[in-house]
């Protein structure tokens, strides 16, 4: 994989808004994958930015979340709907019509989930997926232990995952126990990945993930299989990297 360390997560996002804008623009109908999470967020304010002093238009991009919880009442702030909908689809624009977030109310099931890999193939696959990486080493909510061949499914999330996303919610005992997620076979065949990590408490997991063995015990290994991967990283995620 091709590794960028900026210097700041505005730079890096910065970075990648500029690499997802000049998509758009030669191809309107591109197919963004978003992940939520704080990661992504000056990736996506850089965006909003470039598609409004550059006029780019966005009516026809498509766009897939990774992931979403399971059991939020409909309409929750932290429900991945809701994060999806205000730090994502009204900034930059997009048509929510034409934005898809996994099923997580409590009826998600393997039909809703099968419902989703038909929705992302029918809209031709995704172009570029963005990821964050958990402090597990999880993308999307495929924990340790998740097969390379996996498919949109519900998962449950592991202790520290929840203790992590705590800090979105009121108490550890608000954070829901399940999610529905894009397996990591899903996440593979996107056309490109681009995975952003902040901050020292994602150096291990960086690390392991760029320059360990490829396995299932470490999810985001699975980005050493894909042809355009691209890791963009702040120093200090950067810090255990040889
Ligand atoms: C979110 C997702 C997760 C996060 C990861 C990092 O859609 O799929 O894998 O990317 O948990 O979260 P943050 O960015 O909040 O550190």
């Amino acid at each position: 994989s091709e590794v960028i360390i900026a210097k700041t997560a505005d730079e890096a996002g910065a970075v990648v808004a500029r690499r997802i804008a000049d998509q758009i623009a030669a191809s309107p109908s591109f197919v963004l994958g978003v992940a939520t999470g704080s990661t992504p967020l000056t990736t996506y304010r850089a965006l909003a930015d470039l598609i409004r002093t550059e006029s780019i238009a966005v009516d026809a991009v498509r766009a897939f979340a990774l992931d979403e919880y399971v059991g939020l009442p409909a309409g929750h702030p932290e429900g991945y709907a809701s994060v999806v909908a205000r730090e994502v689809v009204r900034p930059l624009g997009l048509d929510p019509q034409l934005v898809r977030v996994p099923d997580g109310s409590a009826e998600a099931d393997e039909a809703s989930c099968a419902d989703y890999e038909a929705a992302i193939r029918e809209a031709g696959g995704v172009d570029l997926q963005l990821l964050g990486i958990g402090s597990t080493g999880h993308i999307g909510f495929n924990e340790p232990g998740s097969a390379f061949d996996s498919r949109t499914r519900v998962t449950e999330l592991a202790e520290s995952t929840r203790r992590d996303n705590a800090r979105f919610f009121d108490s550890i005992d608000d954070v829901p126990t399940h999610a529905a997620t894009q397996g990591i076979g899903t996440i593979l065949e996107a056309r490109q990945l681009v995975l952003l990590a902040f901050g020292e408490n994602k150096a291990q997991a960086v690390a392991r993930a760029v320059e360990g063995p490829v396995t299932e015990a470490l999810p985001a290994s699975a980005l050493q299989l894909h042809p355009r991967a691209t890791i963009v990283i702040d120093e200090a995620a950067a810090s255990l990297l040889r």
